[in-house]
């Protein structure tokens, strides 16, 4: 399977509007209510403007199989991370490809060292294998989430 990350466009809408509704997207982001449209076209139009987030899609074979976004906190200087896959391409640890792919094609735009962080929920084992098997470290811990960070040189 040949497995690239291209930049988002405006086509993505629908696409990024329908993973973000599946079920299991929703139950493992921290905000858990159902996406309505209007409120995604404004979010994915003002993201796709924004020069401080990047929003990758991995495509498996050309198909669309899943994202990854990063998000730049200016104040704190770190890029916070948010991916998914397609339920189609789930159950073969390509959580650990996209964030892989997803470091590669954000530092080779930056300049330095950087800083990415990814809150995962304490029961999301597999996202959570994922930032341990692209050696990120396990920061600190709450209640219900973990932090990881991993610093780019
Ligand atoms: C998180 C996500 C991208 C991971 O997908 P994936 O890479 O296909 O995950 P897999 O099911 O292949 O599991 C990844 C690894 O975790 C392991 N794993 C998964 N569930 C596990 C469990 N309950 N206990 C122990 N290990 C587990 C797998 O065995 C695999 O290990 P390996 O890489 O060493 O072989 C996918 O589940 C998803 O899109 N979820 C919804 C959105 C989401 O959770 N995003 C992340 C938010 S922080």
């Amino acid at each position: 399977m040949h497995l690239s990350v291209r930049k988002a466009t405006e086509d993505d809408c629908k696409l990024l509007f329908d993973w973000a509704n599946e079920p299991e997207v929703r139950k493992a982001s921290f905000s858990t209510e159902k996406i309505e449209w209007l409120g995604h076209t404004n979010w994915f139009f003002q993201k796709l403007k924004n020069p401080n987030s990047l929003i990758l899609i991995l495509e498996a074979d050309g198909s669309p199989a899943g994202l990854i976004r990063f998000d730049k906190d200016t104040e704190q200087n770190y890029f916070l991370i948010s991916f998914l896959l397609d339920e189609k391409f789930r159950g073969m640890s390509l959580g650990t490809t996209l964030i892989s792919k997803g470091l590669a094609y954000l530092s080779s735009g930056q300049q330095g060292p950087i800083v990415c962080v990814g809150f995962v929920k304490k029961e999301n084992i597999a996202s959570q294998r994922a930032f341990y098997k692209n050696e990120f470290l396990l920061e600190s811990e709450s209640d219900d989430n973990l932090k990881f960070i991993k610093t780019i040189e």
